[in-house]
């Protein structure tokens, strides 16, 4: 390759070198190179060309905003951040099969009629006759969707970019794509990232919303949706285990609205349909006082949930005991059943150790710290915590208890569910004090160290279970 690179010219006599020097061994005068802004190989960068001003407006436009699309789904407009902000592009991401194609049907069919709204839904993957079937087994072939199987960009933006144009397209998905000038294969990280900002430009130029669908991929060559974040305004993931009927659409990046919003819904034989009360659902079938669990209070975007923790410790024969977990941060166990041991001499080394979340949740927080040891502790012990009780606080790398915020928030949701206390880090007390919320009738096990977890915790089980462990 032709690399392009400075020249240096002598002032004196006009001899050229590539390299600068002091002395010119022409006509042996010193310190006459410069740089020769004349010479074409030169680095180009902007040259002498000049371009327009850009022009600078106030921060206040005269514009009315058009208001958001809502789609009626709760769970799905608080996702978004209130409805759908016309001309913003969305990015749905998630493995293939989790209902991203389910959804965004139902999500077209939803939407608010009354002021004109035009759905379009373009179908890279499936027939029409497969969409129209799955519409009649939602029980939604009535909604007013315009339906297309198309995977060449140059017919899509053409058939977008028009004066009356749609007010929702749904791209389904931005891996079937292909742009014929380009000539990387459909799926490929050029193809995929060139389709998708093309299809932006359109989306900001007409002023629909643009929902993208692409499919979370284990192989190097198809290109993921990790590829797309920086491109799109919003980004949403469906999560979830396959085995379970939850799946939870979680906010990514909104510009428009918070991120880390999370809806919950449940997969069932006439599509996803919201669940409005999460906690009670993932603590449905939760039996009473068994060893080995917990329930964390935790916050999900703006919202309390409470959530069972089971831990299984198990005597190993392995050099390396097994660390298997499932919803939660590998490492962030690993440091927990470290600070157990070294802090509070709890003997876990030679145990196998399972941690699962309850109904197939991911969580993130570092407040489940307590409640994952709460469940350690009670497996290892074989006692349980008392089922009225609810736990949350980060652990610190000395063994101390750390306060997480909105701890009212947290004890309210508690206590609605018919919880009766809580394990939590002492600075309960100064917070409430310190914003004036109503104070949530409950009993507050405070802790401020992990030594306190294990004592309430025996206190705790010496109370509820002492029948049966003193029988
Ligand atoms: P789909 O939307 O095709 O997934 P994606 O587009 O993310 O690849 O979802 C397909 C799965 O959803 C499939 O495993 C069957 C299940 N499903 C239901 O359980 N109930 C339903 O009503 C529908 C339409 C699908
Ligand atoms: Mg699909």
């Amino acid at each position: 390759m032709n690399k392009s690179r400075t020249k240096y010219k002598c002032g004196k006599c006009n001899a050229e070198r590539s390299n600068w020097s002091g002395h010119c061994d022409m006509c042996d005068s010193w310190n006459t190179f410069e740089v020769d802004l004349n010479s074409d190989t030169t680095p180009k960068g902007l040259s002498n060309k000049k371009g327009r001003a850009v022009k600078f407006v106030g921060l206040k436009g005269e514009k009315e905003f058009i208001p958001r699309i809502k789609s009626h789904i709760e769970e799905f407009d608080r996702v978004c951040g209130g409805g759908l902000v016309p001309g913003s592009a969305i990015l749905v991401g998630g493995d293939p099969g989790i209902g991203k194609s389910t959804f965004l049907l139902q999500v077209c069919a939803a939407v608010d009629r009354n002021k004109g709204v035009r759905c379009l839904y373009i179908s890279g993957e499936e027939a029409i006759d497969q969409v129209r079937m799955r519409a009649r087994r939602l029980g939604i072939e009535n909604a007013n969707v315009e339906l297309a199987s198309a995977t060449n960009v140059r017919d899509i933006i053409e058939s977008l970019d028009q004066e009356e144009s749609a007010t929702l397209v749904v791209i389904d998905s931005v891996q079937t794509l292909y742009i014929d000038n380009l000539d990387a294969a459909p799926g490929s990280l050029t193809q995929v990232r060139t389709s998708a900002q093309e299809l932006t430009r359109v989306c900001k130029k007409r002023g629909f919303s643009l929902f993208l669908v692409s499919h979370v991929t284990k192989e190097g060559n198809i290109a993921g949706p990790k590829t797309l974040e920086h491109l799109v305004d919003c980004v949403l993931y469906f999560e979830g285990e396959r085995g379970h009927q939850f799946r939870i659409l979680r906010t990514i990046k909104n510009r428009f609205g918070p991120s880390d919003e999370i809806g919950v819904f449940e997969m069932t034989n006439t599509g996803l349909t919201e669940v409005s009360n999460p906690s009670k659902m993932f603590l449905r079938d939760r039996e009473n006082e068994v060893s080995g669990t917990s329930v964390f209070a935790g916050i999900e975007g703006s919202r309390p949930m409470l959530m069972e923790i089971q831990a299984l410790t198990a005597p190993t024969n392995l050099g390396t005991p097994r660390r298997a977990v499932i919803g939660w941060d590998s490492n962030r166990l690993a440091m927990i059943i470290a600070v157990l041991e070294a802090r509070c001499g709890v003997s876990i080394s030679n145990q196998d150790v399972y941690l699962n979340v309850a109904g197939g949740l991911r969580i993130k927080e570092p407040a489940a710290d307590l409640a994952v040891a709460a469940a350690l502790i009670s497996s290892i012990t074989g006692r349980s915590v008392s089922s009225g009780l609810i736990v949350f606080g980060e652990i610190g790398l000395s063994g101390e208890i750390r306060p997480v915020n909105q701890t009212n928030i947290r004890l309210k949701e508690g206590s609605k569910l018919g919880f009766t206390g809580a394990i939590c880090p002492l600075e309960l007390t100064k917070n409430s004090s310190k914003t004036p919320e109503p104070k949530v009738e409950m009993d507050i096990n405070s802790v401020n160290h992990l030594d306190d977890l294990i004592k309430c915790f025996n206190k705790t089980s010496d109370t509820s279970t002492d029948s049966d462990m003193e029988g």
